[in-house]
């Protein structure tokens, strides 16, 4: 069958890798992607990039001529902008299984309000919360006053992971509040701002593949947020991550299929929500009991470079009966071995950055696998073109030794300005 994955990414170049060694995988496109995906795949670099009516209707085209049977959407972007709902409403594209939920779903992802209300509704763990907005600015400041410290304010909309503050004092949340509302700090997304209970413990993210009926867990994993040594620094797309998560035992994994997968499925189906995809839930573990901070509508960046690589027969019949709302008899078979990643990123990232630096040492890398995000091929040449660059994944029997095979890698790999952080997967190993 011919395969169409939209997204440029690390995540997308991880699946790609993952679904080009099906049997099943005849053609296999990815739009707009990368130099790595170039190795495997087709690129489109010009589809895949804006998701208005005529970026849609560029995408329907292309399914159209290229007979694509199966549309995986690695991204939020598209989601949130409805092109699964798009697609489906084309009379001739009625065979097409589409991975990835409609507008309404990728709500959990796109509103936080929304998802809160949700959580709400369906008896799901998560901090207590209210919502206000420009009118109701004098409520919401008597409301965070009356709470603990620290608070968590949350812009409700799409804001590329850095519409959160976690506020160690009242003065500095009302301030934080004041601007998201007032002067939109993050744009239209902070029209509307959750505030929450600060949640104390560690964080893990879980991944879900479901048809709106069934479900399947993936491996589960641990990201490396901040961008500085010991999470310092501000918040970055991901630096890193590891799978599996040592506290992420089965009387863990149980709680949270019991109390948050379960429950959010039969919520979905309660509310009508045809949802074909991954969720992706970020939990926090608060003395053992698993509470939800977000969900995602999408597989992790980067923790898709560690969760695949653990799975270990062909998961394109698995995707495609997700899609095709056929999950039922469907089932994955995961290594025991762990799997790291570290993140090589662009100087100055998450900041300004440069782009077009020449990456040098790929080939020399043995015993771990490169997967590639913000890159560009040019002749023979791979060229930085973007923050996160690289993601390189190393595996080993425990956690030390896949750590070894990451950063031997890393160390081989170079270009004007890289910056990695050297701690990745210290925090578990005396867990
Ligand atoms: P989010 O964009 O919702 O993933 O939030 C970004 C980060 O903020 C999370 O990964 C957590 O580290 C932190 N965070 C969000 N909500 C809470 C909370 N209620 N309590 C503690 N930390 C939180
Ligand atoms: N690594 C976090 C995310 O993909 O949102």
């Amino acid at each position: 069958m011919n395969i169409l994955i939209l997204g440029s990414g690390g995540r997308e170049h991880a699946l790609a890798w993952k679904i080009s060694q099906s049997p099943e995988c005849n053609q296999l496109f990815v739009a707009p992607g990368n130099a790595g995906t170039s190795e495997l795949a087709t690129n489109l670099p010009e589809l895949g990039n804006h998701f208005d009516e005529h970026g849609k209707a560029q995408i329907a085209d292309f399914i159209r001529k290229h007979d694509i049977h199966l549309l995986v959407i690695g991204p939020e972007a598209p989601l949130v902008a409805g092109i699964t709902d798009y697609l489906k409403e084309q009379e001739d594209l009625k065979h097409l299984a589409i991975l990835g939920p409609g507008k309404e779903g990728a709500a959990l992802e796109g509103s936080k309000d929304f998802a809160k209300a949700f959580m709400q509704r369906h008896s799901i763990p998560t901090a207590s919360s209210q919502t206000f907005t420009k009118n109701t600015i004098e409520k919401g400041v008597s409301f965070l006053r009356s709470r603990a410290l620290p608070i968590v304010l949350k812009a409700d909309g799409l804001a590329a992971g850095k519409g959160v503050i976690i506020s160690p004092t009242y003065e500095e949340a009302e301030y934080s509040l004041k601007e998201m509302l007032l002067e939109e700090r993050f744009g239209s997304a902070s029209q509307k701002v959750v505030i929450e209970d600060y949640l104390p413990g560690i964080e893990l993210s879980v991944f879900v593949l479901t048809d709106g009926k069934d479900s399947i867990m993936l491996p589960e994993a641990k990201d490396y947020k901040r961008i500085g040594e010991k999470d310092s620094g501000p918040n970055t797309g991901g630096m890193g991550a590891v799978s599996p998560v040592p506290f992420a035992d089965d009387a863990f994994i149980t709680k949270v299929k019991e109390r948050i997968v379960k429950p959010t499925i039969l919520g979905l189906q309660k509310e009508n929500i045809d949802y074909r995809g991954f969720i992706f839930i970020g939990l926090m573990n608060v003395k053992g009991d698993p509470y939800v901070i977000e969900y995602n509508v999408r597989m992790g960046d980067p923790e898709t470079q560690v969760v695949i690589p653990r799975i270990e027969n062909d998961l394109l019949p698995v995707l495609l009966v997700a899609a095709q709302q056929k999950l039922k008899t469907a089932q994955i078979q995961v290594s025991k071995d762990v799997a790291t990643t570290v993140v090589m990123v662009s100087g100055g990232y998450p900041d300004a950055y440069e782009k077009g630096k020449l990456v040098s040492g790929l080939g020399n890398v043995k015993d771990a696998k490169v997967f590639h995000a913000g890159t560009k091929a040019e002749g023979n040449q791979v060229l930085t073109n973007g923050g996160r660059v690289i993601a390189v994944t190393g595996k080993g029997k425990r956690i030390e030794e896949a750590l070894q095979n990451s950063y031997q890698a890393v160390q081989q790999i170079s270009w004007e300005g890289v910056y990695y952080r050297k701690d990745i997967g210290q925090d578990l190993l005396n867990l």
